[in-house]
């Protein structure tokens, strides 16, 4: 038998792509490649790519000029761009870049096998169809083996919305959703592989719709009722969802399940109505308000989280202070705020933008505002319990880091028995970035 080839995988943006990633790892090993974390012993390098910022996909330019370096020390090396980049600007890279031998788009990636071997064959390929059908299905199982503690699983795919602002429309194709026994038994899978914690992954991951046992139609709450009923799944969370799809039945499941954690990413952009109608977010603030309302009010202990675009064009002063307002509002316990960048292709790009120094001062702004929110979530945790799932060794010899409930890193001492429990911890302690605890006796 030859040798297995290694393959070295490097992901940018976002956890679909940390999935997708995966997959074209199992893929890719039917073929003979092994996954190596050593960029220097690669056979073949994949870079699997974002597109949503200018800075992200600039990322992809740079490091080709980098691994050309490497190619030309190792003329076998096989190089590919899979990912969202890949899928906008597939032509420019093989145009502009020699290095590369294949072009792969996040919808044909099941299609790899037969590249490699077209690029065996001293062809350079390049696909980004979007073919019909699931391109799941067309993946087959997922690899057997042991699994990390916790684990993604792509249910939806895709976005209709088309915010002004926005690729993901373009770069990852219309709303698909799989079906509902597809991905009960791939969690199912991943369970018997010993995963505890699932994160539903999808564009638009409330958009989720199918047909539950006994052909009725259910949305993401039902599907997250589904995967409840799973013996050795504790844990499940969902994201990125969307104001206009969280409906009744996700409402109530934050209520209902013990699985479903008490943490939502909700991303509302900005807090100014004329900004958000600019954006085509198709909500209000006062309509984003209401719903977190509601949501707490089903889960009183939710830590929630958002997407905030600093400087759309048009943003006024009044407009940026609405943003704070709503952050203030709210409460969060964690947000990801962007400088907006535009993205060729989109309608916002052809709008004037605002001078780079006032984006700068409202970001940091903004920044400065959920940095003292999130830690102050984060202090509250002191003296409580909490379930916390280890998924790793601390730095320190005898420590264990894992995940809380409410997503926050956790440190404790404990056993090397720890790896892939999940225990009530007591809080002691909130650094910067991580909280400490002892753990309690095992139930
Ligand atoms: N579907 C999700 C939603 O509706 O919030 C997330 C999509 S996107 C992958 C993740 C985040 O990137 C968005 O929530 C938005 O804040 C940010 N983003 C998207 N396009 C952007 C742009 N052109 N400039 C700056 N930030 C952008
Ligand atoms: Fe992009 Fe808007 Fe779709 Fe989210 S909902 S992926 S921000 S177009
Ligand atoms: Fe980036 Fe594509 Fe995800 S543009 S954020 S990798 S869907």
């Amino acid at each position: 038998m030859p040798a297995p080839r290694k393959l070295f995988i490097k992901t940018y943006g976002c956890q679909m792509n940390v999935y997708d990633s995966e997959r074209m790892a199992e893929t890719l090993a039917a073929e003979g490649y092994e996954t190596t974390d050593r960029q220097d012993e690669a056979d073949m390098i994949l870079l699997n790519t974002c597109h949503v910022r200018e800075k992200a996909a600039e990322k992809v330019f740079s490091e080709l000029g980098r691994l050309k370096v490497l190619k030309d020390a190792k003329p076998d090396l096989r190089i590919g761009v899979a990912g969202c980049v890949a899928q906008a600007e597939g032509a420019e890279i093989i145009h502009r870049a020699p290095v590369v031998d294949l072009v792969v788009g996040p919808q044909s990636y099941f299609r790899l096998p037969d590249m490699v071997r077209a690029v065996d064959g001293g062809a350079r390929v390049i696909d980004t169809d979007f073919p019909a059908g699931d391109k799941f299905a067309a993946l087959g199982a997922r690899r057997g083996g042991r699994r990390a503690p916790a684990a993604f699983l792509t249910v939806q795919e895709g976005c209709d919305k088309f915010c002004a602002f926005c690729v993901v429309p373009y770069t990852r194709g219309a709303e698909v959703s799989r079906p509902a026994a597809k991905v009960i038994e791939e969690a199912r899978a991943l369970v018997e592989a010993g995963v505890r914690e699932i994160t539903l992954l999808g564009q638009n991951v409330n958009a989720w719709h199918g047909e539950m046992a006994g052909g009725r139609e259910g949305g993401l709450g039902e599907l997250i009722a589904a995967l409840a009923r799973i013996d050795g799944l504790d844990r499940i969370r969902y994201t990125t969802s969307h104001p206009n799809d969280m409906d009744d039945a996700l409402i109530a499941a934050h209520g209902a399940e013990a699985k479903l954690m008490p943490y939502l990413h909700l991303p509302v952009q900005s807090g100014a109505d004329r900004v958000l109608k600019a954006m085509n977010r198709k909500h209000t603030a006062e309509h984003y308000l209401r719903l977190i309302e509601r949501i707490r009010a089903a889960r009183p202990d939710i830590v929630l989280s958002s997407d905030f675009i600093v400087g759309f064009p048009g943003e006024t002063d009044a407009e940026f202070e609405a943003t704070m307002d709503l952050v203030r509002a709210v409460g969060y316990g964690s947000a990801y705020s962007f400088r907006y960048s535009p993205r060729p292709g989109t309608p916002a790009a052809s709008r004037e933008e605002l001078p780079a120094e006032v984006v700068a001062e409202r970001l940091y702004r903004l920044q400065a505002l959920i940095d003292e929110q999130a830690r102050a979530v984060q202090d509250s945790m002191v003296g409580r319990e909490v379930g916390v799932l280890f998924e790793r060794p601390g730095r320190l010899p005898g420590q264990w880091v894992g995940k809380s409930d409410y997503l926050h890193a956790v440190h404790v001492e404990g056993p090397d028995s720890l790896k892939g429990d999940l225990r009530r911890v007591r809080i002691t302690a909130s650094a910067a970035h991580s909280l400490a605890g002892e753990l309690l006796a095992a139930a």
